[in-house]
């Protein structure tokens, strides 16, 4: 056993401001990320917790200009779909709201789940097998946060099209797409949501809150 590590009461101030200040970002520039940090993002994300050990999150990242241009048609398709269902005020701020930085991020990272994986031979996933999809979600959870804490910005897109995705892609048919993510350095900061600035949903107490039983 190694010892753990001590984390100080300054590291933790900083994780607070890391956590206040991740954002969901959609206003990038256009300039790459340093060569090597996907990768070292990545490499950070497999660390996330994930049931029974079995590791199942799938980066993928989308340069093809073609597969790209797939991926921001889904996009445009969902989005008109997605603003047909709101009604009066709410499609009103709806199609004022800037939901992707598809065409301005630098770096795309599509997130899949290997539904196939034999890791983990099943352990905690018998009676909950969405406990899969849940560990990739963790990993793209620590992607966004170490991301952030070296500058990036990650804004997550789930206006899409999921099969139409895959196809575009081309995994393996057993990988199950959790999330599309776009990466840069972000145009502006902000400690607040943008959903919440722009009056589309406020604060909700309760998500805070602690229930005893
Ligand atoms: C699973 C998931 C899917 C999301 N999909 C979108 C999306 O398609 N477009 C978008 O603008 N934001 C999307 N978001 C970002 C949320 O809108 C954002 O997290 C929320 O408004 C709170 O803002 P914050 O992340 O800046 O705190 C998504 C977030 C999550 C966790």
């Amino acid at each position: 056993m190694s010892q753990s590590p001590f984390f100080s009461e300054g590291f933790s101030n900083e994780l607070r401001l890391l956590l206040e200040w991740r954002r969901d970002v959609r206003r990038f520039r256009t300039d790459p990320l340093p060569d090597g940090l996907v990768e070292e993002l990545v490499g950070l994300a497999s660390l996330g917790p994930s049931v029974g050990y079995s590791q199942p999150c799938r980066f993928v990242r989308v340069d093809d200009p073609r597969r790209r241009a797939s991926v921001m048609k889904s996009y445009e398709c969902a989005n008109r779909a997605a603003l047909a269902s709101y009604q009066r005020e709410d499609a009103e701020l709806y199609s004022s709201l800037k939901l992707a930085g598809l065409s301005e991020s630098p770096v795309h990272l599509a997130a899949f789940c290997d539904c196939a994986t034999s890791a983990g031979k099943g352990l905690g996933r018998q009676s909950m097998p969405q406990a899969l999809q849940y560990s990739a979600v963790m990993a793209i959870c620590i992607l966004w946060l170490t991301a952030r804490a070296r500058g990036v910005g990650v804004g997550w897109v789930s206006i899409l099209e999921p099969e139409i995705v895959t196809r575009a892609l081309e995994v393996p048919e057993s990988w199950e797409l959790i999330g599309y993510l776009c990466l840069g350095y972000p145009l502006d900061d902000d400690p607040e949501p943008e959903l919440m600035r722009l009056g589309w949903e406020k604060r909700d107490i309760r998500a805070a809150t602690l229930i005893d039983r």
